[in-house]
């Protein structure tokens, strides 16, 4: 495999490093100037990939860390950090967009570039941690002192390959690996190939990465556990599942044995409408779509709510005696959300078994066919036929979306706010018809053929 040109694709040249530098620091001397100007205890420090030279081309995000003395107040940290964030932003000439990780923080879009400005205390170990993100200033001192130079491209290739092959981000809705996850699983094994040999050949359930010798790798339970070097009550791969560390074996697994560029670069595609409803079509099966407004909280928990609820229908279908072949969920994080279920049996007669007590139990045998007098024996058993309550699925979801039913689903509770205000019900052909971005074709690509981003 030639990586020389994959990097020279994938590596900041020159003039993006220095554009994205020069930007970072003049809001960093900004922050700094105002801060002291105004008697505000912080300092603004560059942190992230940018600080730890292993971002990709294209896709600088650059993270700024105001700290503050540990005897800050939280209220003083949360105000005095959106204040500063905000009026940097403003200086730069950007829109701010205000978010939420263990405390609000703001993001600006400036320059074309997303920068977070996230207050935090000036920690200088694990133990004085007041808020989660905290860590973050301890984890771009060890990567800039552990990470060998010539290892920063292996953590280039490692997040380019986990973004071709859909395993990189923490953020839930990936649920995959953290930029801080790749720089350690590089320095654990030296280069990117030896990380994919690792993954491939020794990764069990429950593995154990602990480069400081913590010794605390018993304590978690995660599907992956990589120790934090700087905090060992913390596994860095905690947001990871099993089913992005599963997809990232498998596709490790599939380079290896035949590696190619295509691994790194996902290859554009147009899709249409069409080909999605033929393939639908094509499997006759029945799916049915119920879309509602996102409600408005973070992305974050958002996608927790939406797998609950899609878990929790499915279930609930299944339960009453219909049969679903496959389920999933989609949101652009602002407006719309959908959940789709995929049906292979969707209609059931009229009628169904309903079992009694056996002959042995006089007592119950004598309420039973008080209750049901066509009642007969199957073996030792009664058993009669009553007629069933639900028998088409429209009609079922639409019993259960309604105020007095919603109980018996588990439904995350702002989406059910907005279900209960509004929700809408469709086949693919109508839903397509009128929602055909292709952020939603995509999706439905995605659903359709589950696992072609492992192998190219
Ligand atoms: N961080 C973390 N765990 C996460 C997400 C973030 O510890 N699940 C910390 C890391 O110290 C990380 C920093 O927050 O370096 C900034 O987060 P992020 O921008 O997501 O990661 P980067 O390392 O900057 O990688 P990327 O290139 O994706 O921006
Ligand atoms: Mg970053």
């Amino acid at each position: 495999m030639d990586y020389e040109m994959i990097l020279k694709e994938i590596k900041p040249n020159t003039n993006e490093k220095e554009k994205v530098e020069s930007l970072a620091k003049s809001m960093i001397d900004f922050i700094n100037y105002t801060s002291e100007k105004e008697n505000i205890p912080t300092k603004a420090l560059l942190v992230g990939s940018v600080a730890k030279n292993t971002w990709l081309s294209g896709r600088a995000d650059i993270d700024i860390f105001l700290h503050f003395p540990l005897d800050t107040s939280i209220e003083d940290l949360k105000k005095h950090g959106l204040k500063l964030g905000y009026a940097c932003i403003k200086k730069m000439k950007g829109t701010p967009e205000e978010r939420y990780a263990s405390h609000p923080y703001v993001t600006g879009h400036i320059e074309g570039y997303s920068v977070d400005f996230v207050p935090c205390y000036s920690i200088e170990n694990s133990q004085e941690l007041k808020s989660a993100v905290d860590r973050t200033i301890l984890h771009t001192h060890y990567i800039q002192s552990n990470l060998r130079s010539e290892q920063i491209n292996q953590v280039l290739l490692l997040k380019k390959f986990m973004e071709g092959v859909e395993t990189y981000g923490s953020e839930f809705k990936v649920g995959g690996f953290a930029g801080y996850l790749c720089e350690l699983l590089i320095i654990e094994y030296g280069d990117f190939k030896s990380v994919l040999e690792a993954a491939s050949s020794q990764w069990k359930k429950g593995f154990v990465i602990d480069l400081e010798n913590h010794g605390t790798g018993n304590n978690f339970s995660e599907p992956l556990v990589v120790i934090d070097p700087v905090d060992p009550n913390r596994n860095v791969a905690a947001a990871l599942n099993i089913q992005k560390m599963s997809e990232f074996m498998a596709a490790s697994r599939n380079y290896l044995q035949e590696p190619k560029k295509e691994y790194f670069f996902n290859i554009p595609r147009t899709i249409t409408k069409d080909t999605i409803l033929k393939r639908f079509h094509e499997r006759g099966t029945r799916p049915i779509i119920i879309s509602f407004k996102a409600p408005d909280i973070p992305a974050d928990a958002i996608y927790p709510q939406l797998k609950k609820t899609e878990t929790s229908l499915k279930t609930k279908m299944e339960q009453n005696g219909f049969k679903v072949l496959r389920s999933g969920y989609w949101t652009n994080e602002d407006t719309k959300a959908f959940i789709i279920i995929e049906f292979d049996v969707w209609n059931l007669p009229h009628c169904e078994t309903h079992l009694g007590p056996r002959i042995w139990d006089a007592n119950h045998q004598k309420k039973f066919l008080e209750k049901y007098a066509s009642a007969w024996l199957d073996g030792n058993q009664w058993v009669v036929e009553i007629e069933r309550k639900h028998n088409n699925v429209p009609d079922f979801i639409n019993y259960l979306l309604k105020k007095e039913n919603i109980h018996h689903l588990k439904i995350g509770k702002h989406l059910k706010e907005e279900i209960l205000n509004q929700y809408e019900m469709k086949d693919i052909d109508d839903f397509l018809s009128e929602n055909n971005s292709q952020k939603i074709l995509e999706f439905f690509h995605q659903y359709l053929n589950p696992g072609k981003h492992l192998r190219r």
